[in-house]
């Protein structure tokens, strides 16, 4: 099987539950500290060897589009000023052999169809699916790139998966299987958003995916499922009749940024391990807790 190369973004989404910060602005350029959800994602993919980030995306997208450019007055204007250390900071943002495609997603039919719009990019290779929401920490390796271990290994799909709380199940994609080995499961049923009584387990896929591109054309008969959407679960499930889907438990700690209180999480995390601002925001905390009588305090990774 080929190896990975491209990685889809679905970005169409409206992020009403960011309004009114997404009225004219993507949610995935949301930053945490310094640098939008996207970015992150992006980096992620291009640690996991992809060289070709394929954005599926939708009205008011535009500045995704110009963060992935190059800025060439603002690289000017930084280099007459001779701030070499921000010139850098914009001209790494990706390295020089990624390549981006945007492809537009004119109707807003849900996540399997924004996966089905990049087909005509991905053609007939395996492919990875990373939603920029779904922000992930890690210690060692980043998360897709411990999913292209095991796809490499294993030449099958690898949904990432994390166990929930039961009463969140309703929330995700929740898989049932039988383990392979610990953290790893042939999975056997996928279902979306089910409710809590009908949930096979509390497994839930998160925001990354490693697909064959059969899912391609299961996804072109895919009915309308949950929410009225074309839903990448479902093809998914049809998948599964015929062909091997692991799940796979990540080490790492992930951050639903499509929720508020997710979202702030990933700010004060990211903040405590940043390299210029990890140590003064520490003692911000520390002050701030003491301020308030309160003697629970976040530890910095570093310190
Ligand atoms: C999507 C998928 C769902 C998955 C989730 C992970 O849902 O449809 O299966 O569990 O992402 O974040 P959404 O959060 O877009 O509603």
């Amino acid at each position: 099987m080929k190896a990975i190369k491209k990685a889809v973004f679905p970005v169409a989404g409206m992020g009403t539950r960011f309004l009114p910060a997404t009225k004219a602005n993507p949610k995935e350029m949301l930053p945490v500290v310094d640098k939008p959800l996207i970015q992150y994602a992006a980096e992620e993919a291009v640690a996991a060897g992809i060289d070709t980030l394929i954005f599926v995306t939708g009205r008011n997208k535009r500045s995704i589009e110009d963060h992935f450019d190059t800025a060439y007055e603002m690289e000017r204007e930084l280099e007459a000023k001779g701030k070499e250390k921000m010139l850098e900071v914009l001209r790494s943002i990706l390295p020089k052999h990624v390549n981006c495609v945007f492809i537009r997603q004119s109707q807003a039919l849900g996540l399997g169809h924004a996966v089905l719009c990049a087909k005509p990019v991905v053609n007939n290779e395996p492919f990875a699916v990373i939603l920029a929401d779904d922000l992930i920490n890690f210690s060692e390796q980043p998360c897709l790139s411990q999913m292209v271990d095991v796809f490499n290994y294993q030449h099958c799909s690898v949904l990432g998966t994390e166990v929930v709380p039961k009463e969140d199940v309703s929330s995700y994609g929740i898989v049932d299987g039988t383990e392979v080995k610990p953290g790893l499961m042939e999975v056997n049923a996928i279902v979306e958003k089910p409710d809590v009584k009908d949930a096979p387990s509390n497994n839930a896929v998160v925001g990354r995916y490693i697909l064959t591109p059969r899912v391609f054309d299961l996804l072109e008969t895919t009915e309308r499922g949950a929410g009225g959407e074309i839903q990448l679960t479902d093809a998914i499930a049809a998948l599964l009749s015929e062909q091997r889907v692991l799940s796979y438990n990540f080490d790492g700690r992930r951050f639903d940024c499509g929720s508020k209180l997710g979202y702030l999480k990933a700010q004060v995390e990211f903040a405590l391990e940043h390299e210029e601002v990890g140590a003064d925001f520490r003692e911000y905390l520390l002050e701030l807790a003491a301020r308030n009588g309160s003697k629970v305090v976040p530890i910095a990774k570093n310190a």
